[in-house]
């Protein structure tokens, strides 16, 4: 199946653009949910594309007066096993790039939990979906795509169903991690994940994909067939998904694009 006439694309003409369309997309949401007073839920990305959006969301916070107090988050995924506090966590990225920045109350943060013993994980799993569904849902979730055609740790495979569970990372996943961790033999072999139902469920989605190295990744996701062999073809199906990329990142894109700015 082929739903092209229901994808929302756009291309910019570089990484930033591209960022800052993302960053006024999640800024405006916070301040009109706030003045609405509620709360914001975002579901949040870690690795080198979502950056320059975190970079900006902190400049807007820092001279644009910003606030961060109504936003609540979780994030899509962590290695398993990693403890908190290790420079390669997710924990660590988001402290770094977003959290330490901005006013957003601690409690209102949360990240699968890498720390706790293979018994513990389910019922952490169910219970990060239970709080999911007690703040309402998601949003607005950002996502980055992996060269395996992931999205969080959803690796190929990953069934439409699936929820927050522990995975195996692919060794293209895997290989792409070296360069963070140091070698091969540091890089954790599984994760803990958001599930494809957990992700598409947000009501606003937009899957950021920046760079020459994401060109043919994002070819297949956008254009190939749906399938579970590139878990990130399941958001053709969603009215929500809106695909953001910079113009190397959309290189390989053989049909028409929506808009290109
Ligand atoms: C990791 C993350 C994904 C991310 C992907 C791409 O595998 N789990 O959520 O989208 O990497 O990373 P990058 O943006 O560094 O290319």
């Amino acid at each position: 199946m082929n739903n092209q006439e229901e994808k929302f694309i756009k291309v910019y003409p570089n990484s930033e653009k591209a960022s800052l369309y993302v960053a006024g997309r999640i800024a405006s949401l916070i301040v009109k949910k706030s003045e609405l007073g509620q709360k914001t839920i975002l579901g949040l990305a870690t690795g080198a594309t979502p950056k320059l959006v975190y970079k900006e969301l902190i400049r807007l916070h820092q001279y644009e007066g910003l606030s961060f107090k109504t936003v609540v988050t979780f994030n899509l995924d962590e290695y398993y096993p990693m403890q908190a506090v290790d420079e390669q966590s997710y924990r660590s990225f988001m402290n770094v790039n977003l959290f330490n920045q901005v006013d957003m109350p601690s409690e209102n943060i949360h990240i699968p939990d890498g720390t706790l013993n293979l018994e513990a994980v389910q019922a952490h799993c169910a219970l990060y979906e239970k709080k999911i569904q007690d703040f309402g849902g998601l949003d607005l979730q950002l996502l980055g795509i992996g060269r395996t055609g992931h999205i969080g740790f959803n690796e190929p495979g990953s069934l439409v169903q699936s929820t927050t569970r522990l995975v195996h990372l692919n060794e293209l996943t895997i290989s792409d991690a070296i360069g963070d961790f140091g070698g091969r033999e540091h890089v954790p072999s599984q994760a803990i994940t958001m599930g494809i139902k957990t992700i598409t469920q947000a009501r606003e989605i937009i899957l950021l994909a920046l760079s020459q190295r994401k060109a043919e990744i994002v070819q297949k996701a956008l254009e190939g067939t749906v399938s579970a062999a590139v878990p990130a073809t399941y958001l053709q199906r969603f009215k929500q998904v809106e695909f953001v990329l910079d113009i190397e990142a959309a290189s390989q894109l053989k049909g028409d694009v929506d808009s290109r700015i």
